[in-house]
């Protein structure tokens, strides 16, 4: 499917109502596709939203414009939060979901980061996988007790280490409910991932949208 604001994306209904609906968001180089089997395992039932990043390198999609690995284009960064945020208020429209959990990987966990702190209503909670601190001087975002679930690999050779903190910090800061988990793991996700992040989302209410 594409919409209306040009985001290629994939749709899958719910199997249970009381599953809260999922934005699945892929790392660099994925696709609309990459996700939905992760979506599907971490929580049996949930709508799935799967949108394409819109911006390429070197031919590989992404949600936002980076000067190089790890230096963002925060400019392009809260513009393309903005877009993201739109796409998903006409998607919940379209399919008739309620506000949806992101679920994001690397570049897709940015990009949720970005999203909660720039507008943060469009979100009932996030699974952030990998992800690093997007904007350096966010807006002042309140998340009103919102769930983050941050997993950060401890020898990730992508995300600095601290960063993860300083974001779980910053999402605090901004009244999340914040849970950092550090893996011993790389940037790639593992089992640990799926598990720690099917048992959270279990614990999520579908209501709090
Ligand atoms: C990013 O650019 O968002 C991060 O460096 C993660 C990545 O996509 O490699």
């Amino acid at each position: 499917m594409t919409d209306a604001t040009s985001f290629v994306y994939r749709f899958e209904k719910a199997g249970r109502a009381d599953a809260p609906p999922l934005l699945l968001l892929h790392g660099t180089g994925g696709d609309e596709t990459d996700l939905l089997q992760l979506g599907a395992m971490i929580s049996p039932g949930s709508a799935l939203l799967s949108p394409r990043g819109r911006v390429l390198e070197h031919g590989m999609p992404r949600f936002f414009r980076r000067l190089a690995e790890g230096v963002f284009d925060e400019q392009d960064v809260r513009k393309r939060a903005l877009e993201l945020g739109e796409f998903v208020e006409g998607a919940r429209r379209r399919h008739g979901i309620a506000a949806p959990v992101a679920v994001g990987f690397s570049n897709g966990a940015n990009i949720a980061a970005a999203l909660l702190l720039t507008k943060p209503e469009v979100l009932a909670g996030a699974v952030l996988m990998r992800a690093m601190v997007p904007l350096s001087d966010p807006p002042k975002a309140r998340l009103d007790g919102k769930p983050v679930l941050i997993l950060s690999g401890q020898a990730d050779p992508i995300v600095p280490p601290g960063n993860a903190a300083r974001l779980s910090a910053m999402l605090a800061d901004a009244g999340a409910k914040v849970i950092l988990r550090t893996l011993p793991s790389g940037h790639q996700l593992s089992q640990a991932d799926v598990n720690l992040a099917r048992d959270w989302i279990a614990g999520v209410d579908a209501r709090v949208a």
